[in-house]
Formats: structure tokens, C-alpha cells, sequence
């Protein structure tokens, strides 16, 4: 895809089905502008579209991942304006997205940052990286999924003291409440999300999507109607190439060749 016209992120092919998205607002700590929140929601739409993208991994710079929405915006924006946010559509667009999602945070992780963090699936954090929830400051509060979604990661207890004190977390406190999966050194966080995600790229494409389906649903659900779901995608599997190339290749001891389909 072509990124020429884009003003707040940059795009590039990192390896085999892997894009790697830089936010690129450093002027203001990658905060979430409507255009910025436009061109992410974009480029997951050509990236849902392209099948040679297996995987996303979605970054900042060494000092902030994203300092949250952009306040001199949301300052404009009345309860109507609220309403009407186009960014909505955006969030939405981005909730959606049906590929692997990795986040490799480094720096400041914070408000609508970490609500979009929060949106990947897997959590990559630099050592330096600090996460929290701090609209509270300002009189307000988590308003892109933090107060739904802190919950769901790392409970009632944390959740309840990020969003109620704002204070951020450290990456070692996230890695302790689930909020990220792994910790590195910072220079290496993209390195990291970016080899995890040519793994998952390397995969079968279907049986990915209905596991990150399965796991997502199962987030919202009881756990019968969750196990029940598993049950349903796990069956469609059945009928896939890949499932029957993934285990002719283990009998065959070779490495399997996935089509996707
Ligand atoms: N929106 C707009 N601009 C922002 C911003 C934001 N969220 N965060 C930082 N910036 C800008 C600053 O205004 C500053 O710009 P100028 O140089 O033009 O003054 C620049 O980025 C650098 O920031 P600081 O000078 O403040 O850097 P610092 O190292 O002293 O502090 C910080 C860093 C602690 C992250 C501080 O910038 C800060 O507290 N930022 C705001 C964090 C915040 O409240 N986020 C929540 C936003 S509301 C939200 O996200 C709602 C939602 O749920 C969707």
C-alpha cells in the first residue's frame, strides 16, 4: 500500500504478511488527533482486504506509544460534538479488525493510548513503559473501552485504582496484572512484537482468525456459550486445506505449507 499521503503514520512491510504502523505525532507524544485515528482505521482496512497481511504490528517512538486522545481537540467537542464524533467509527473500525493485532509499547501508554493498546491483541512492553488511565485528571474519564476493557485485562482491584487515581503503572506492574505478555529491553520491543508476529504470520490464516475469534467472544461471553463457539469454529476447521496440510505435514515430518484456505 502507498502511505505517501499519510500525515501522522508511516507504514511499512516488515517480513513475509507482516506490516509494522509507526504513529508518527512526536510533537505531541502520538496523542490521538481524528486524523491520526483515520489513518489507523485506513490502513486496518487495507489490511484486512490485502490476504498476503497476516499480521499487524502497531508501534510509536522511544518516548510514547500515545499520551492518549488529543486533548486540544477534545476541548472543541460539546456533548453534541461527542455524539457525533467521527472517532467513534474509527475505534469501531479498529475494534473490528479481524488479523492479529500486536502492540510493542514503549514510553508513555496513556488514556486513549492505552485504550488502543488495549484493542491489540497481544502486549509487548519496553521496560520503560508506563500504562495508565489518566482522564480522571481532567475531570473526566476512559471514554475508548479503558474502563471496559482495564477491567477485563487485569481486574476490578488495578482497574479500579488506574481509572479512579490515574496514576500509570509501570511495565513490570502490567507484565504482573496480565495487562502485557512480555517485557524487553525498549530497543528491542518492536523487535520482539515483530518476530512474534512473523510466527503467527507463518501460520494457517483461518485457524488464527477463528482463535483470535474464539478468544475475543469468550471475553463476552459465559463460559458455555463461549466453549460452545470454540466447538462451532473448531468444526469449520475441519473443512479447511490447511487443517488437512498442517497434519499430513506433521506425519510427514516437514514443515507445513499453508494456502490460507
Ligand atoms: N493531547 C495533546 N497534546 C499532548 C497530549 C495529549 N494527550 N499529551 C502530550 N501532549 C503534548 C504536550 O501538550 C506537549 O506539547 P507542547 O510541547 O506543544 O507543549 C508535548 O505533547 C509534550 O508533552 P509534555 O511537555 O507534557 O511532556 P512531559 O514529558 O512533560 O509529560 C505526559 C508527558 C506526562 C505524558 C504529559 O504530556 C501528559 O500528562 N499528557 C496528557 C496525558 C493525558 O491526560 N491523556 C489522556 C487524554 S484524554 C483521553 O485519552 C480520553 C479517552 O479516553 C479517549
Amino acid at each position: 500500500m502507498t502511505t505517501d499521503n499519510f500525515r501522522t503514520l508511516a507504514v511499512e512491510t516488515a517480513g513475509a504478511g507482516v506490516w509494522l504502523v509507526r504513529l508518527n505525532r512526536p510533537q505531541a507524544l502520538n496523542a490521538l488527533n481524528t486524523e491520526l485515528l483515520g489513518e489507523l482505521s485506513a490502513v486496518l482496512d487495507n489490511a484486512e482486504d490485502a490476504g498476503d497481511v497476516r499480521a499487524v504490528v502497531i508501534t510509536g517512538n522511544a518516548r510514547a506509544f500515545a499520551a492518549g486522545a488529543d486533548i486540544n481537540e477534545m476541548a472543541a467537542l460539546d456533548m453534541v460534538g461527542i455524539l457525533n464524533d467521527p472517532r467513534q467509527q474509527h475505534w469501531q473500525r479498529i475494534t473490528r479488525f479481524s488479523k492479529p493485532l500486536i502492540a510493542a509499547v514503549n514510553g508513555f501508554c496513556l488514556g486513549g493510548g492505552c485504550e488502543l493498546a488495549m484493542n491489540a491483541d497481544i502486549l509487548i512492553a519496553g521496560s520503560d513503559a508506563k500504562f495508565g488511565q489518566p482522564e480522571i485528571n481532567l475531570g473526566i474519564m476512559p471514554g475508548a473501552g479503558g474502563t471496559q476493557r482495564l477491567l477485563r485485562a487485569v481486574g476490578k482491584s488495578m482497574a479500579m485504582q488506574m481509572v479512579l487515581s490515574g496514576q500509570p503503572i509501570t511495565a513490570q506492574q502490567a507484565l504482573q496484572c496480565g495487562l502485557v505478555s512480555e517485557i524487553t529491553q525498549p530497543e528491542f520491543t518492536v523487535e520482539r512484537a515483530l518476530a512474534l508476529a512473523a510466527d503467527i504470520a507463518a501460520k494457517a490464516p483461518l485457524a488464527v482468525r477463528l482463535a483470535k475469534e474464539a478468544i475475543l467472544r469468550g471475553m463476552d461471553a459465559d463460559l458455555s456459550t463461549g466453549l460452545r463457539y470454540e466447538r462451532q469454529a473448531f468444526t469449520v476447521l475441519a473443512a479447511t486445506d490447511d487443517r488437512n496440510e498442517g497434519i499430513a505435514a506433521f506425519r510427514e515430518k516437514r514443515k507445513p505449507g499453508f494456502s490460507g484456505r
